[in-house]
């Protein structure tokens, strides 16, 4: 049995199979989350043949007795809570006279209301981790559009502002407990999320999903007096 143990969501591509591979070279056992069974179960599957000691929960992280679920499973399966990453999240794009009442409900609830039920139902364990070794993590994708608002993916950009201002008062209420957060914040990253931009901004352009990964690996590392609030990631050209 690993002698730490990670929660990612949206494990089943791009940046989150990225953080769930660094999680497993890093020595944690990782229950992966996303929605589609089928492939959440490919992803676990490559990873668990490389030797990772990782498991599938398929959930929808929009649903509160599935976040509890996942969370009840896993700590049935690890004992133990040491690195929490809230990464499922969807956007759409629309003008502001068209948005539509169900994209915006499912933005607010799966790139939002989720982190904060997540940290609710993973907060006695990951404070029971934090009384060992002193560095709990949670990790919280937000995207450079939480730091900067984007015309058209405004509610998108609206939520990911929420991810970091939830991020920062996380960091007030729990960093002095032991429970450290960091919001990464990244631009177009090269994953199945950004196939609409691709033909306008190439993939090699892209940063790289396992660039964002790293950020994790570095976070595991520094020392438990140390925060790192946010991380952004931008390109050249890029302006800001
Ligand atoms: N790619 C970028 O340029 C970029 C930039 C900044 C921030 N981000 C953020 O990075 C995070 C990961 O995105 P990505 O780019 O890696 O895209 P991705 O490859 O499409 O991954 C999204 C993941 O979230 C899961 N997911 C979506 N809705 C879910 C739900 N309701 N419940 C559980 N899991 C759900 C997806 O699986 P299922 O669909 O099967 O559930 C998938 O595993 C997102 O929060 C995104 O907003 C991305």
């Amino acid at each position: 049995m690993a002698e730490r143990a990670a929660i990612v969501t949206g494990a089943s591509s791009g940046i989150g199979l990225a953080i769930a591979r660094v999680l497993g070279e890093e020595g944690h056992g990782v229950t992966m989350v996303a929605r589609r069974a089928d492939k959440l179960e490919a992803a676990v599957a490559a990873l668990a043949g490389e030797g990772f000691d990782v498991h599938a929960i398929a959930a929808n992280v929009s649903e509160e007795d599935q976040i509890k679920n996942v969370v009840a499973v896993h700590r049935e399966r690890y004992g133990r809570l040491d690195v929490l990453v809230n990464n499922a999240g969807v956007g759409f794009g629309a003008s502001v006279g068209e948005i539509q009442t169900k994209r915006l409900d499912m933005q607010l609830s799966i790139n939002l209301r989720s982190i904060v039920l997540f940290y609710r139902e993973c907060v006695a364990d990951l404070l029971a981790a934090a009384a060992e070794h002193k560095s709990a993590l949670v990790v919280n994708t937000s995207s450079i559009s939480g730091k900067f608002g984007q015309g058209w993916l405004s509610v998108y950009s609206a939520t990911k502002h929420g991810v970091v201002g939830w991020t920062e008062a996380m960091n007030k209420e729990l960093a002095p407990q032991g429970i450290k957060s960091t919001a990464l914040c990244p631009a177009f990253v090269d994953t199945p999320m950004t196939e609409f931009a691709k033909q306008h901004v190439p993939a090699e352009d892209m940063i790289r999903p396992e660039d964002i990964a790293e950020a994790v690996r570095y976070l595991l590392k520094v020392s438990p007096a140390c925060i790192v609030p946010e991380i952004m990631f931008t390109r050249p050209g890029d302006a800001l």
